[in-house]
């Protein structure tokens, strides 16, 4: 690639592989990635922590000013998440956390607090940046946008197989529940709703396994920068 900066705007409902594809596309491509989602459930676990009232969002909003949120990259190129300064990024995939990130991630005044931090990932670096509003409404002049996204029921198996190896099986029924929740939520808030860019490629991984998804995504990223 030659130097100048490319963004890659990757969004999709959640379960659908964004971030491991996402991971994968930048790591092949030498650039950085963001997982947005992570840093959505590091505000959502401060507010989880402080036991705050998920339907108060006034009372989340005033934690705002006591949370930092800071981003380190370590050796083997993985995002880490701090939450003043504790490394939290494990603790934040928690099944509660899920929930609590899709809570704090419908209130505008959350949002507005970490676009411009998102934003400046991307000034500063090419990126590979997945999450739900990045191709709408975080980077709209992103190079590449792309919708990654697999029905309800296979994401839902996959979820189920990633929450076994962290050793917090869940039941699929809950799963599914949990995921068709949360896409709804995400689809019908006011603010930044999941949807897909009107200039954006989609790609449907539900018949896909990881290398093809990956393929394909490489496919898309390198014929729109012609690369
Ligand atoms: O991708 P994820 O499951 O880690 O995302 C966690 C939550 O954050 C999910 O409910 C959607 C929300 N989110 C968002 O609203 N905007 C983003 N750019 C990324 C995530």
């Amino acid at each position: 690639m030659d130097n100048k900066r490319y963004a890659v705007a990757i969004d999709g409902p959640s379960g659908a592989g964004k971030s491991t594809l996402a991971k994968a596309a930048a790591a092949e491509l030498g650039i950085l990635y963001v997982d947005t989602g992570a840093i959505y459930r590091t505000i959502g676990l401060y507010a989880c922590r402080r036991e705050a009232d998920p339907h108060d969002l006034a009372a989340i909003i005033t934690l705002l000013p006591d949370i930092q949120v800071s981003m380190a990259y370590g050796e083997d190129g993985l995002q880490r998440m701090l939450l003043n300064g504790e490394d939290v990024t494990d603790v934040i995939r928690r099944p509660e956390i899920s929930r609590w990130a899709s809570v704090v991630s419908a209130i505008p005044e959350v949002r507005a607090f970490l676009l411009e931090m998102q934003r400046e990932l991307a000034r500063s670096h090419s990126v590979v940046m997945d999450g739900r509003d990045i191709g709408t409404v975080v980077l709209p002049q992103a190079e590449v946008k792309i919708f990654l996204t697999a029905s309800p029921e296979i994401r839902a198996q996959r979820r189920m197989k990633e929450l076994e190896q962290r050793g917090t099986p869940q039941p699929y029924n809950q799963v599914l529940s949990d995921i068709l929740q949360r896409d709804w939520a995400d689809s019908h808030r006011e603010t930044a709703p999941l949807r897909q860019a009107e200039d954006a490629l989609l790609l449907d991984t539900s018949h896909l396994d990881f290398d093809q998804s990956r393929e394909a995504l490489l496919h898309m990223i390198k014929e729109r920068i012609g690369w």
